[in-house]
């Protein structure tokens, strides 16, 4: 890998807009003066990165990962300082002038990238087989012609053929220079015991897969002959992950933000059909069920994922499995069923897109009251058989993280199921706290346990059970009860003192202007709105000083010290450290 001069490097640092590089893999909405979104580097539900337009900068406020926009492909892409650069480069169609690469540098180039780049030319070649063979014409173009994908399609994914020979494509590559070695690596080529190497997809048609930057990862190749799998895909490697992709998220993923919504189908021909008949918010599972990877993946898009399956009965039975799963990570799920016998492939060749819209809009439901009317179709007199469904409904409502959507559920669902609220509340309760607790369980006691003991000014940690037992004992009740009270509110006065000043959330005023709520400010609120005040006159006195700074100093402070920080890591990176 070659230097890139220093005045390029410049030029790309001063193109790269951070909210622009972040928005091609996390879905942002506007907070204020900053952006916001799911961190792309842990799991999680509500979002705390935080992207930072005037500063040019990213980070998460709970794994703390982020920096400038090289820093965010860096670890994104897993690249390396100077990929990451001709990334940028790339994206902002700055020109990085060098020569072709020799022998040696091509070896020195990163596995990866070789990987990327035998993918990328094997993609290439698979075009020019569709478009420009007389094989490629009359075998795969023909086959995805008669079934209705159009040459506009056939471009926007890619798609090609592998001839009918065992070596078309690894002759190609060798004398291009590629090593064989990445040609096995990445699939498109398998070598058997004997040491024979030839091509995996021979006699195929082709669809690659793209990482969510458009990276071609893998391929997937059709048959069309009959007697064989249907499908050949590429196996895992360094560069496929199956897991943690999905088939058309990189050209639907604009449409996804866009409709704020995304639809899952199965099959790749699912994924083209729709994309040609104007629905573009569509992504597919590959024929395997979801994976929480996956599932992330489309949470960093949208909340409201609609699932369509085929009418049949296999489709209705996954639509089922699956799904727990997508509640679990806090999506709204909207099921649509097609009419028997088509899939959204069919589906989508025999209508218009407004039709298509109409259909959608009209025929999709809420997951749950899907699934309740499912599975109580033909149980309603059979109360064993009733209780069973009853119970499975209760365990996908208890998945839900959202307590009010959770409430909503039980409302409606006893609603369907013709039971009391009360009795599902309670059980779904009663799940849910014995997920949470065997999740969290541990962690909670532990960090209880740290935080009593770090508050209390006693040798031994006190639970708070105990201290209340100790209560009884004490003979002044004002006495005790202010040192009852003593370890929360220390607690509490903890919270103040550690991150009084960070934004808690954004509210508004009584014009409807945005402003931000810092966490001293919430307590302060909360403490007022009761009528509270702290038992413990040393407690109150810090407390009220604290309001008093937070109105003054903080902001600037904690501006000033940003700044420093800032600069000091200028000069580090200027130093050549980074
Ligand atoms: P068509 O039959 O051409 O309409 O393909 P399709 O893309 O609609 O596929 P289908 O609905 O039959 O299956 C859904 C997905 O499952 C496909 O897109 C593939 O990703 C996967 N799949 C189907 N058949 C096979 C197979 O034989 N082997 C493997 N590995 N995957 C398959
Ligand atoms: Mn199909």
């Amino acid at each position: 890998m070659k230097k890139i001069d220093r005045e390029t490097v410049q030029r790309i640092l001063d193109a790269a807009d951070i909210v622009e590089v972040v928005s091609d893999f996390v879905h942002l909405k506007r907070r204020g003066s900053s952006y916001l979104g799911l961190c792309p580097f842990h799991n999680e539900r509500t979002p705390s990165f935080s992207v930072s337009k005037s500063k040019n900068i990213c980070k998460c406020f709970s794994c703390g990962k982020g920096g400038s926009p090289v820093n965010f492909i860096m670890e994104h892409e897993q690249m390396s300082y100077y990929e990451a650069l001709r990334y940028l480069a790339r994206k902002y169609n700055i020109e990085i002038k060098e020569h072709e690469m020799s022998d040696k540098e091509r070896e020195e180039e990163s596995e990866r990238e070789s990987m990327l780049a035998v993918n990328d030319f094997a993609l290439k070649h698979f075009e020019k087989n569709l478009q420009e063979t007389d094989d490629g014409r009359d075998i795969g173009l023909s086959y995805f012609l008669d079934r209705g994908i159009n040459e506009a399609s056939i471009k926007k994914f890619r798609l090609g053929y592998s001839l009918e020979k065992s070596n078309d494509l690894l002759n190609a590559a060798k004398s291009r220079g590629y090593n064989e070695k990445y040609l096995i690596e990445t699939g498109l080529c398998i070598k058997t015991d004997q040491g024979r190497v030839y091509d995996r997809f021979k006699g195929r048609v082709m669809f690659p897969v793209f990482s969510i930057s458009g990276k071609v990862i893998a391929f997937g190749g059709r048959t069309l002959k009959k007697d064989v799998a249907k499908y050949v895909n590429s196996p895992e490697s360094l560069i496929y992950k199956k897991s943690y992709q999905l088939y058309g998220l990189y050209q639907a993923k604009q449409a996804i933000v866009k409709h704020d919504k995304c639809i899952l189908v199965e099959g790749y021909m699912d994924v083209i059909s729709m994309h040609q008949s104007g629905i573009e918010n569509v992504v597919a599972s590959s024929g395997t069920s979801l994976t929480d990877g996956q599932i992330r993946l489309i949470h960093r898009f949208t909340d409201n994922v609609t699932v369509i399956y085929d009418g049949d009965a296999a489709g209705i039975k996954a639509s089922l499995r699956g799904i727990d799963m997508l509640l679990a990570e806090g999506l709204d799920i909207k099921v649509l069923l097609l009419p028997d016998g088509d899939d959204p492939d069919s589906f989508a060749q025999k209508h218009t897109s407004s039709e298509l819209e109409e259909y959608i809009a009209a025929n999709e439901t809420d997951f749950l009251q899907f699934k309740t009317s499912i599975l109580l179709n033909g149980v309603k007199n059979d109360p064993i058989a009733k209780s069973r469904v009853i119970n499975d409904i209760v365990r996908s409502i208890a998945v839900i993280p959202n307590p009010i959507t959770r409430n909503v559920y039980i409302t409606e669902c006893s609603r369907m199921l013709e039971i009391d609220d009360r009795i599902v509340a309670l059980q779904v309760n009663k799940l849910f706290m014995e997920r949470v607790g065997k999740d969290n369980l541990k962690k909670q006691q532990e960090a209880a346990a740290e935080t009593i003991s770090d508050i209390v000014n006693v040798e031994e940690p006190v639970k708070p059970v105990e201290a209340a037992a100790e209560v009884k004992r004490q003979p002044s009740p004002v006495d005790s009860n202010s040192r009852f009270l003593r370890a929360y509110e220390q607690g509490i006065l903890r919270y103040v003192l550690r991150y009084g000043m960070l934004e808690l959330c954004e509210d508004y005023d009584d014009l409807g202007n945005p402003i931000s709520v810092k966490v001293i400010d919430y307590i302060n609120e909360e403490l007022k709105n009761d009528d509270l005040k702290f038992s413990n006159p040393d407690i109150e006195k810090t407390f009220e000083e604290a309001i008093k700074c937070s109105s003054l100093t903080w902001e600037e402070d904690n501006c000033k010290n940003n700044e420093t920080l800032l600069k000091e890591r200028e000069s580090y990176i200027a130093a050549g450290e980074e």
